[in-house]
């Protein structure tokens, strides 16, 4: 399997529920493959800064990874910048695909939108193209993603069934597998947590950063007073509670009270901050253990790119095999070959 995130900083709830857990329980199942997208970051962040930014923030992220039970030892974390084979894939793939159908990705838009583009610039409509690169880089069955790149991974299955149709059986036709919870509500009360949007809890937050975030949450803006009657369906502070409290019964008495304007906001806060807390609790452990091991980390990708980069060239080579393009560069250097030695 491979999935992975853009090395944009410290990943939050939203990335947990959405594909960190499924990745921790397939990684016995599966070989995994975790790509740090610096090249994807690139089509909405090309600064100087955002560039200088990837190392620390690749660290921040694969300690994340690590403190969610990620097992380096069970898998390939890799730079993909440091990849060259996922640059050629892409052009390849891109022969494959239309302009309108990209046109029609829902994500490129908001993405553009909220990177303030006001024209799509070519390297981010084909973000999904160099998505494929990467799924189908080390031939991944399955591909643990957030509900927002599903029209991607089908993207790549349509590329992979392209490709192996025009040239032969290369490619398996990847399946997405979509979290628990496919966008999780921001602490706003926004569709979607998000480090731009300013309303995520991140899984490094500290316990005190947790209660106060929790304490500013939106919930029922019509519930002025606690002995009015809440409502708790799509309120983000019962989703949370739904989804991090593993209480029931706690959970189940809360809904009801607050059903009938007989409790608080402050206890129903209290205690999904402590809920969150205690979820995230070992999380914050094991990430600063793995913290205190200066060089770890960067052991961990450097190795992991090393491997990626073996299975990379034996893939690209396999793909020009089939498409018969190292035929054109044999040919021409075997009558190069022959020209010389005769001028000898
Ligand atoms: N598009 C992913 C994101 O939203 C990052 C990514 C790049 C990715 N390549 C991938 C995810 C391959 C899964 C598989 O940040």
């Amino acid at each position: 399997m491979l999935t992975g995130d853009r090395p944009t900083g410290k990943l939050h709830l939203g990335h947990y529920v959405g594909s960190l857990a499924n990745r921790v329980k397939l990684q016995d199942t599966f070989n995994c493959y975790f790509i740090i997208a610096d090249l994807h970051m690139l089509t909405t962040k090309p600064s100087r800064t955002d560039i200088e930014n990837i190392s620390s923030n690749a660290r921040e992220m694969v300690l994340d990874y690590l403190a969610c039970g990620i097992d380096p030892a069970k898998s390939v974390i890799y730079l993909q910048s440091a990849v060259h084979e996922v640059y050629e894939m892409n052009l390849f793939f891109e022969m494959l695909v239309t302009v309108p159908r990209l046109q029609r990705v829902p994500s490129l838009k908001e993405m553009a939108k909220s990177a303030n583009l006001n024209e799509m610039p070519l390297g981010l409509l084909g973000y999904p193209v160099l998505q494929a690169a990467d799924i189908l880089m080390p031939r991944a069955h399955l591909v643990p993603v957030g509900k927002d790149n599903e029209a991607h991974v089908e993207l790549t299955r349509e590329i992979a069934r392209r490709f192996n149709s025009m040239y032969g059986e290369v490619f398996p036709i990847p399946e997405v597998l979509v979290g628990e919870v496919p966008t999780l509500v921001g602490t706003d009360g926004n569709t979607k947590m998000s480090k731009s949007l300013g309303n995520a809890i991140y899984l490094s937050d500290d316990a005190k950063t947790v209660e106060k975030k929790v304490k500013g949450m939106y919930t029922d803006p019509n519930r002025i007073r606690a002995d009015i009657p809440g409502k708790v369906e799509g309120n983000p502070v019962f989703i949370y509670h739904d989804v991090f409290n593993p209480d029931k019964a706690e959970v189940d008495d809360l809904k009801d009270r607050y059903r009938n304007g007989k409790v608080g906001d402050v206890e129903v806060k209290d205690k999904l901050a402590r809920a969150i807390n205690n979820f995230l609790g070992p999380i914050r452990e094991r990430r600063e253990e793995y913290a205190s091991r200066t060089g770890y980390v960067d052991e961990v990708i450097f190795s992991g790119t090393r491997k990626m980069q073996e299975e990379a060239s034996q893939t690209l080579l396999e793909m020009k095999k089939a498409m018969g393009l190292t035929g054109a560069w044999n040919k021409i250097s075997r009558k190069a070959e022959k020209f010389r030695k005769k001028l000898q």
